[in-house]
Formats: structure tokens, C-alpha cells, sequence
């Protein structure tokens, strides 16, 4: 794929060399097997959103879905919320990620957790989707807009690809009243030039404009501070404890909100 550079840059933050090894050794450390690890054992290293599996699960919740419901995961990562909608529901996702390391190492954690009938990564740009008009039922972002400056063509793109009377079920960090975060490093980004952060009004505004009706917005700011402020361990997938904590003080700042919502591609 052509990557612009915006984009080669986020691969380079995220896709650290080494990323394979560092997560089986942490699972080998952690009791598990790194050859044949189960979806429990990778929920440590591949959840690379705050509030690890509990926040998929709610998310998969909220948006009802199904045995065979065609996913699309728009920055999926290393696939951990593919592997949980999977397993734990039975969904066909597919996976697309414009960190290279990510997809290599996600389709390899995959097949090992043996989950690759049902998860499939793509190398990809969630500004250019690579699927046809109406391809999936749910299209899913979790923390993965941050990087992103034109939420316009993203949620234009994720219409696009969505069925009529499909859905969007998104996780995402959002700048809070005050504005947007100014600590860095943060999880997504070390410096201003990677974070891309709308307020929760102007990304209403987004999506709406883009053709996708609201059907749920649910504020989890205060639920994700009492998570950052109890958690202790770092990931070997992962940003420095740095990042977190300049994350929770950003929250605490009023300098970034986070929200869970569903919205709907309407059939007419
Ligand atoms: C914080 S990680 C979240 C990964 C995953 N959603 C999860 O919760 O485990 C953000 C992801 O978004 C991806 N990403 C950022 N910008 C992207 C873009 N323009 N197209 C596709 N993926 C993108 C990054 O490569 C990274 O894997």
C-alpha cells in the first residue's frame, strides 16, 4: 500500500522491532504457552486501549452483535478485539491496520490462539478502505481515530463499507472541554504533530454529516480514570508508564473525555 507520511509515521510508532519476541517472552513469564496461547493469555498484550477486554466486551454489548456478524476492526492493532468478538461471540472480523509490525505479528498470534478461520488482518489505510460498498455489518474503532486528522473521510469511508442499516460501534478518546491534551508522550503519540483529538460535539457533527444516525453515546471518562489510576503494569506492545500518566493527568485536566457509542447506517 501507498502510505502518506502521516501514516508511515504512526507505523513507526506503533510497529517497534523486536514486537514478537517481547510478547513471548511476557507470555512465557506469564505462565502461558507463546506457541499455542489461549485468547485469555494474549488479553495482557493485545488490548492496546484503556480498560483492557472489559471495555471490548462492553462495547460488544452495546453493539448486539452475533454469530457471523462480518466485522470490520478500521486500526484493529494485533487483532485483540477481533480474537474477543471471535471467540467470545462468534463474528468473522477482519482486521485492518496501517502498522505493518501489527498485522504481521496480529495474524501470527491469531493462528496460534487458533482463531485463523474466523480473523483476518489487512495492511491498510482507514482513509482508503480496501473493501467494496456495503461489505460488512459492524465496523469497529477503538482508540483507533487518535492519529487520524480527517475524521470526515474516515466516518465517510466506514459508511461506505457498511451495509444499509449497519453499524458503527466505536471506543475513542476524544479532547475534552478544556481542549485538546498538551502533556506528552501519550499512548498514541509522542508529540502534538501525531495526536488528532475533535471534542465529543465536533465528532458528532462528523459523523452525522458522513450519513451515520446516533443510536447510543455514552460518556466512560470517569469509569477509564479509576482504571489508569489502579493500573500497574506496562505492556511489552506497549507506550512507557509515562504515556499512561500523562494520559490520566490529561483526563483530570479536562483534556480529554472518552466515549463508547453506536451509530447506524440508515437503510433509506
Ligand atoms: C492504540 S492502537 C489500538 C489498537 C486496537 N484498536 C486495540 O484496541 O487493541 C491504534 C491503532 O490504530 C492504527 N491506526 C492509526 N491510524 C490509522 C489509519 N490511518 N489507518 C489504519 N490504522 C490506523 C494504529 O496503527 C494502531 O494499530
Amino acid at each position: 500500500m501507498n502510505r502518506t507520511p502521516l501514516e508511515r509515521e504512526v507505523g513507526e510508532h506503533y510497529g517497534r522491532e523486536g514486537l514478537e519476541e517481547r510478547i513471548s517472552s511476557a507470555l512465557r513469564a506469564a505462565g502461558a504457552d507463546p506457541f499455542a496461547p489461549s485468547v485469555e493469555d494474549l488479553h495482557a498484550v493485545d488490548q492496546l486501549h484503556t480498560r483492557g477486554v472489559r471495555a471490548t466486551l462492553e462495547l460488544a454489548r452495546l453493539a448486539g452483535v452475533a454469530p457471523g456478524t462480518r466485522v470490520l476492526d478500521v486500526g484493529g492493532g494485533l487483532g485483540g478485539p477481533a480474537r474477543t468478538l471471535a471467540s467470545e461471540f462468534g463474528c468473522r472480523v477482519v482486521v485492518l491496520d496501517v502498522t505493518e509490525e501489527f498485522c504481521r505479528v496480529g495474524a501470527l498470534l491469531t493462528a496460534r490462539a487458533g482463531l485463523g478461520d474466523l480473523v483476518s488482518f489487512r495492511h491498510g489505510s482507514a482513509l482508503e478502505i480496501p473493501f467494496p460498498d456495503g461489505s460488512f455489518d459492524l465496523a469497529w474503532t477503538q482508540h483507533s481515530s487518535m492519529n487520524i486528522p480527517d475524521k470526515s473521510r474516515l466516518y465517510r469511508e466506514i459508511r461506505r463499507i457498511l451495509r444499509p442499516g449497519g453499524r458503527l460501534a466505536m471506543h475513542e478518546i476524544l479532547a475534552g472541554p478544556s481542549g485538546p491534551p498538551r502533556r506528552f508522550p501519550l499512548p498514541w503519540a509522542k508529540t502534538p504533530a501525531l495526536s488528532h483529538l475533535l471534542p465529543p460535539d465536533q465528532t458528532r457533527d462528523a459523523l452525522s454529516r458522513a450519513g451515520l444516525r446516533e443510536l447510543a453515546w455514552q460518556d466512560v471518562t470517569r469509569k477509564t480514570e479509576a482504571w489508569l489510576e489502579s493500573r500497574q503494569t506496562t505492556r511489552p506492545s506497549g507506550p512507557p508508564p509515562e504515556a499512561f500518566a500523562n494520559l490520566l493527568q490529561s483526563i483530570r485536566e479536562g483534556r480529554a473525555v472518552v466515549v463508547q457509542a453506536l451509530l447506524e447506517r440508515p437503510t433509506s
